[in-house]
């Protein structure tokens, strides 16, 4: 039995750039039991974003590991680290990345088609009711506000009841109370269906109800 969802062990990343070498992780680590929940935590530009790509294995560490369910993620090709993250992970990203040419529906369905879900349409359906968009189901993303296209995006993620949520910043573009519901569908998922959590906020009250906070100052754990 693997006993952590999620491994991260000595993690940096560095990029060139203009003026040389810019080192934007260094030497984070950190592990996750199922169903645990962990806020990360930090001011703009700390490397919130960079670490959350890394753990999807969207992005590649410079050194360091990363192990999802005790497989190491860059130990893969890049089809398999694929394969590993439809299966296994669930991603919303800071700019939500809609497709522009699907409806909302379609958006949420698409994950549950590649996996070969026959229920996809129903599935989705009911989860854009939960994030409280039953009436915008046939709408493209450009005709979507910013919160509707946060919460589609939140859907597409949830509907897959993935085993790791990764979140950055999920509440961001939400009004008070729809922010309220939605983190309130997450930690159900995170209850239900023992889906580990790691949300990038900013903000102290979604901060605290998560189990553990790791602050990152300048790309290292503080
Ligand atoms: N590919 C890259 N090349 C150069 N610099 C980069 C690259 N990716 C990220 N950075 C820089 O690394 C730093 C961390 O970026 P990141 O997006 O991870 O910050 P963040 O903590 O998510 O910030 P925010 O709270 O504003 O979303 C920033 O200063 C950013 O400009
Ligand atoms: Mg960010």
């Amino acid at each position: 039995m693997v006993s952590s969802i999620i491994e991260v062990d000595r993690v940096s990343k560095q990029v060139e750039d203009a003026t040389g070498l810019l080192t934007i992780l260094q030497g984070v680590e950190f592990s996750l039991a199922p169903q645990e929940s962990v806020a990360i935590v930090g001011a703009s530009g700390s490397g919130k974003s960079t670490l959350l790509g890394i753990l999807a294995g969207l992005d590649v560490p410079s050194s360091g590991t990363v192990r999802i369910g005790g497989q190491d993620l860059f130990a893969l090709d890049e089809d398999a680290r694929a394969a590993l993250r439809g299966a296994r992970i669930g991603f919303v990203f800071q700019s939500f990345q809609l497709m522009g040419h699907l409806t909302a529906l379609e958006n949420v369905m698409l994950p549950l088609e590649l996996q070969g879900e026959p229920r996809a349409r129903e599935l989705a359906t009911e989860m854009l009711g939960r994030v409280g968009l039953a009436q915008r189901l046939r709408h493209y993303p450009k005709l979507m506000s910013g919160g509707e296209q946060q919460r589609v995006a939140l859907a597409r993620a949830f509907v897959m009841r993935p085993d790791l949520l990764l979140a950055d910043e999920p509440t961001g573009s939400l009004d008070h109370a729809t922010g309220e519901s939605v983190m309130q569908l997450m930690f159900e998922l995170n209850r239900e269906a023992g889906t580990t959590l790691v949300l990038v906020t900013h903000d102290p009250a979604i901060a605290a109800r998560c189990d553990r906070q790791i602050r990152i100052e300048a790309g290292r754990m503080v």
